[in-house]
């Protein structure tokens, strides 16, 4: 019998989380059955995922922020339909082939003026390797600079630049070399630039882990401070990059003219997976110096066509359908329709963030009625309060969002930039709901917070 994967999926229908239990990641089907969030998605259409029920769900993680055009968007649906179509031919490695020339010219054409080459990869981390790799061999200096709570991926290399402990125990040792200084923090930044044996600062302009916002004048003077130590400056544009922060890149709010540049996440319309590491002309040269170092960093898949052509697509949408101005407004009405609950609201205490990547910030109420149930929950687990939130947008609102990191009580929205005053509205009185139920000392919230500080979450 040929294969015919409608049939495959008709007959197996329903054994997500049981084949997910037995052959991939059980703690991962355990987490998802506590929290409530085992559903069986069948379809995605924009902002939303529609499950076997046809229940439709709001999806506010957007994939860790690759769904920028929405689920399923046509444009490149109909490219990557073409381009099976045509039977290009893939991978032949020893070619220059037309596309991967295309995308590189696409994404340098949208990069500031200071970068003039690309090279492709499969991920953000691998995105990251290749920005270590680059540094350090095109300025012969052996360490890396990263910021605390810094999240750049979980390979080796990537991991080593990791601002969070949970991710790196046990994984040691990781690469020589790589040291963290505060975020925001130029004493610390000068202090370890100034051994001159510095080759790269990877920083994200804004960081995915918590949503946290340097100072708007310590970019300006951290540039300087790398380019007066001969340190490279890369700015990882994985999560905020192609619209998410209201503009193309995040860079562009401080003025900033970056070295490096990571991207991955949103460039190929969450089809394909595709890393790119933009970079000087000079950068790349030094490490692709002569015939005999033409592939001297290099990946198989790397240049592979379906995510060049999903690439090309996404960044024509991107132009075509003014995401980038649509996603600053959206951020705008956002933070409009947030104000009055964080008035109303002693827990809510703040909303952060750029264009349509959002932290909502909780903590402790001021009413000594509050209090105690709070102090209840943070002795439990620290941070347990978020997921209090997330809980119910997704089981009673059908919105699916993040904690935004480990023990901090954040909420993360990455909502696909597509979305609009609907989904604003819809969002917003949804949030009024839990966290009315939360003030008002409400079982349904507290209950299902003990709930999960008895669970495996807890161990
Ligand atoms: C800023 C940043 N860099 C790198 C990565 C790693 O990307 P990937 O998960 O594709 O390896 C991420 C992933 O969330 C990220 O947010």
């Amino acid at each position: 019998m040929s294969f015919d994967l409608e049939s495959l999926v008709d007959a197996r229908r329903g054994l997500n989380f049981k084949l997910h239990q037995e052959f991939l990641n059980p703690q991962l089907a355990r987490v998802l059955k506590t929290l409530g969030m085992d559903r069986y998605y069948e379809r995605g259409e924009g902002c939303y995922l529609i499950d076997r029920e046809g229940e439709r769900y709001l999806d506010f993680l957007s994939g860790f922020g690759v769904y920028a055009l929405g689920r399923s968007h046509p444009v490149v649906k109909k490219a990557l339909h073409d381009a099976l179509d045509m039977d290009l031919p893939n991978l032949v490695q020893l070619d220059c082939a037309l596309l991967p020339g295309l995308l590189a010219e696409a994404l340098v054409g949208r990069l500031h003026e200071g970068i003039g080459r690309v090279f492709f990869s499969n991920s953000g981390a691998e995105a990251v390797e290749a920005a270590i790799k680059f540094s350090r061999y095109a300025t012969g200096r052996p360490r890396v600079l990263y910021a605390d709570h810094a999240f750049h991926g979980l390979t080796n290399g990537a991991l080593s630049l990791n601002g969070g402990k949970e991710f790196r125990d046990g994984f040691g040792p990781l690469l020589p070399g790589c040291d963290s200084v505060g975020f925001g923090d130029l004493a610390a930044l000068e202090r370890e630039l100034a051994r001159g044996d510095v080759a790269a600062f990877v920083v994200e302009l804004i960081q995915g882990k918590g949503v946290y916002l340097a100072p708007e004048e310590y970019w300006t003077a951290a540039e300087q401070l790398c380019r007066k130590h001969g340190t490279l400056f890369v700015a990882d544009e994985v999560q905020t990059g192609l619209g998410r922060t209201g503009k193309m890149w995040a860079y562009e709010h401080y003025g900033l003219r970056p070295d490096l540049v990571t991207v991955s996440k949103a460039l190929s319309g969450g089809y394909v997976p595709i890393g790119a590491t933009a970079c000087s002309v000079e950068v790349f040269d030094r490490v692709y110096s002569k015939m005999e170092r033409a592939v001297v960093h290099s990946t198989t898949f790397g240049r592979n066509q379906l995510a060049m052509v999903a690439g090309l697509a996404t960044l024509q949408t991107i132009d075509d359908e003014d995401i980038v101005e649509r996603a600053r407004l959206s951020g705008e009405a956002f933070e409009k329709a947030l104000a009055p609950l964080v008035e109303k609201y002693e827990l809510f205490h703040e909303v952060r963030g750029k264009g349509l990547m959002i932290g909502l910030v909780f903590g402790e109420p001021s009413s000594l009625r509050l209090k105690s149930r709070w102090k209840m929950l943070e002795g439990a687990r620290k941070g347990l309060f978020s997921q209090l939130i997330v809980g119910p947008l997704f089981n009673r609102h059908r919105i699916l969002t993040q904690v935004a990191a480990d023990n901090v009580n954040i909420v993360k929205l990455l909502p696909p930039l597509v979305c609009g005053q609907e989904e604003i509205d819809h969002f917003v009185d949804a949030l009024d709901d839990v966290l009315n139920d939360a003030h008002r000392n409400s079982s349904l919230v507290f209950e299902f917070g003990k709930t999960l500080a008895k669970s495996a979450l807890h161990r």
